[in-house]
């Protein structure tokens, strides 16, 4: 006999462990919402404990010589005003960001070739005087340019799998190569970096399996950090009349990723608070552990735009920071004040 959504979750929750088709009942199953967000929360607190970690993020560059049918940046978008910050800008808002009490700074830009690490390289190693943490988010890059990047200090990056539906992947992101993606992760993993993935929920085309096998995929990997984000179509982007992603199935992938991955780093993503007022709260209380304010000057803000509705256009770093501290000490939460690396844990959690 199958088992109920509850043994299920008890199931998870004990071992770490569920198929492909039990993801699938779990990502569908009306009834399955709240007791899976429930048991998220429960491993979160267990394996990560209450605190939440801050990044601040840096929009450096808008520049991208990719063309992701999705997204506001690809290059044929001729809308948006091109922006690339220079060196002692992007040093000037890690400063300030140092100074809000920032122990990490994510670097996020669009393929953008001018930033080789020749160029980037140097301002890594300036960032790093402030006593952060670095992630680099710039895309894919050989694993001669991941090492060269990894000596200058970058700790960590993020490169989402965006879909392990392959051949979804190559219509989506035309002229790249899925294959290659699973190579940029293996090179980062390699060379030390500790690396982030995710997906993209809500892409046409994209079946409630794959997405099972996208979680399955994250936990074959042993990810130190997954970002899951719903898909939000963007007007001047060939998807413009696509459906888009729900936050309910954005935080079911996320709460069942803290059930097979419980202790790794998860973060509340923009792009949800976009679908659902406060949803970088309610993430944080469905398994996340994550919150990445922006740190950008809001000059730039409204250049790095990937989909409509970006949240905070007008606020400065100084007022991101304050609100969502103020949010998470809302929640009952606390803000971490280490860097924020993954403390693997065993089976069992913190006790
Ligand atoms: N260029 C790098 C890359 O693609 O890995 C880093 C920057 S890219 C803008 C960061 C992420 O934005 C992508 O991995 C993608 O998942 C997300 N994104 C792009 N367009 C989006 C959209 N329309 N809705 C939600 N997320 C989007
Ligand atoms: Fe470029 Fe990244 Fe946007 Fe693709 S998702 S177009 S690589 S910025
Ligand atoms: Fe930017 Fe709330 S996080 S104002």
């Amino acid at each position: 006999m199958s088992m109920t959504v509850e043994e299920l979750i008890a199931k998870a929750e004990q071992t770490q462990q569920l198929t492909e088709d039990e993801l699938v009942l779990l990502l569908t199953d009306p009834a399955a919402a709240a007791p899976l967000y429930e048991a998220a929360n429960r491993v979160r607190e267990q394996y990560v404990g209450p605190q939440v970690e801050l990044r601040g993020l840096i929009e450096f560059s808008n520049i991208c010589k990719q063309n992701c049918l999705y997204c506001g940046l690809r290059r044929d978008n001729r809308q948006v005003p091109r922006y690339r910050l220079e060196a002692k800008m992007i040093l000037d808002f890690g400063r300030r960001a140092a100074e809000l009490g920032y122990k990490t700074l994510v670097l996020q830009s669009g393929e953008d070739d001018f930033f080789a690490p020749e160029r980037l390289g140097p301002v890594l190693q300036e960032l790093k005087n402030l006593g952060v943490a670095l992630t680099l988010s710039i895309g894919e890059k050989s694993r001669e340019e991941y090492a060269a990047l990894r000596v200058a200090g970058a700790d960590r990056y993020l490169l989402r799998i965006e879909t392990t539906d392959k051949e979804l992947y190559e219509k989506m992101d035309p002229g790249m190569s899925w294959d290659n993606r699973v190579r940029c992760l293996l090179d980062l993993k390699e060379l030390g970096y500790e690396v982030g993935t995710g997906s993209l929920v809500g892409l046409p085309g994209q079946t409630i399996e794959s997405l099972a096998r996208d979680v399955l995929f994250f936990q074959k990997l042993d990810v130190d950090m997954v970002g899951i984000g719903p898909f939000i179509p963007n007007p001047d982007t060939p998807l413009a009349e696509a459906v888009g992603g729900t936050f309910d199935l954005a935080c079911r992938m996320m709460a069942l990723t803290r059930l097979l991955l419980p202790d790794a780093n998860i973060p509340a993503t923009t792009a949800m608070e976009t679908l659902q007022p406060d949803g970088r709260m309610l993430a944080l209380q469905r398994g996340a552990n994550v919150v990445m304010p922006n740190v950008t000057d809001t000059d730039y803000r409204k250049m790095y735009m990937l989909y409509p509705g970006k949240i905070c256009l007008n606020d400065a770093p100084a007022d991101c920071r304050g609100c969502v501290t103020g949010k998470i000490h809302g929640i009952g939460r606390s803000v971490s004040q280490d860097q924020g690396f993954r403390r693997r844990r065993k089976s069992g959690g913190m006790n």
